[in-house]
């Protein structure tokens, strides 16, 4: 049975889970918010030691106006009311991406950061304004900038993942087959499992499912 240490999360459905449900994509932000929390109670109950969430990707600031503000709204909401239970439940909260929001924002995620530094149960990396292309070249302008020698070692220490293995699997729910600009050095030897589901309607009996299929994959990283 495989071990397993990252889950990443590609969390994709919302808009349209909330156009059919509710004739509102934001409604659909809102629902998956619920899906999130029951992710997080059950990566726990696995004992898995690291889960990343795409929430907000580099390319999202293409979306209308009105939509961004309510997910910097939700986010912003969801932090001042779990920050504490968070922390009781010894998670780490890290925030990948470049934090460029309202200070006021960026000052919150920064507080929250610090006051989750030292649990050790669960590392949530939440990726907001991320892109990995962006995380790589600003890794290699890092090395460049240091002198430093051009290998996988070096380059790890830059990205904003450096104290994190490789994610073992990457689930993306929603439908879609694709990337999205997530993880793209990161997800190297991943296993993939695209789910059907809008994110709103996933629940813990898809995730353990798909956790069972992965643990029994024969995983070669090049071998036989
Ligand atoms: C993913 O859901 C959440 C974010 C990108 C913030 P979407 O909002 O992309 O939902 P769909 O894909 O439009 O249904
Ligand atoms: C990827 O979903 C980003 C997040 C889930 C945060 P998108 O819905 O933005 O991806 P594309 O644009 O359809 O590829
Ligand atoms: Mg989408």
């Amino acid at each position: 049975m495989n071990p397993l240490n990252h889950v990443a999360i590609i969390m994709d459905g919302n808009g349209r889970w909330g156009l059919k449900r509710k004739n509102s994509r934001n409604a659909g932000h809102r629902a998956g918010l619920n899906t999130v929390e029951k992710i997080i109670k059950e990566t726990i109950k696995h004992k898995v030691k690291f889960l990343t969430l795409y929430a907000f990707s580099t390319e999202n600031w293409k979306r209308p106006k009105n939509e961004i503000n309510f997910l910097f709204s939700l986010l912003e909401n969801f932090l001042k009311d779990k920050i504490e239970d968070l922390n009781k439940q010894k998670i780490k909260l890290k925030f990948i991406g470049k934090k460029n929001f309202s200070s006021k924002l960026n000052y919150l995620l920064r507080v929250s950061e610090k006051k989750t530094y030292q649990n050790k149960r669960l590392q949530i990396n939440l990726a907001l304004n991320y892109g990995s292309k962006a995380e790589l070249i600003n890794a290699f302008k890092e090395l460049k900038k240091n002198k430093e020698d051009i290998n996988e070692k070096n380059l790890n220490k830059y990205l904003q993942t450096y104290n994190t293995p490789d994610p073992d699997l990457l689930i993306r729910t929603g439908d879609t087959k694709r990337l999205s600009n997530f993880l793209l050095w990161q997800l190297a030897y991943s296993e993939i499992f695209f789910e059907k589901k809008l994110w709103p309607d996933f629940n813990e009996k898809d995730y353990n499912k798909i956790i069972k299929k992965y643990k029994n994959i024969k995983r070669n990283f090049g071998n036989i």
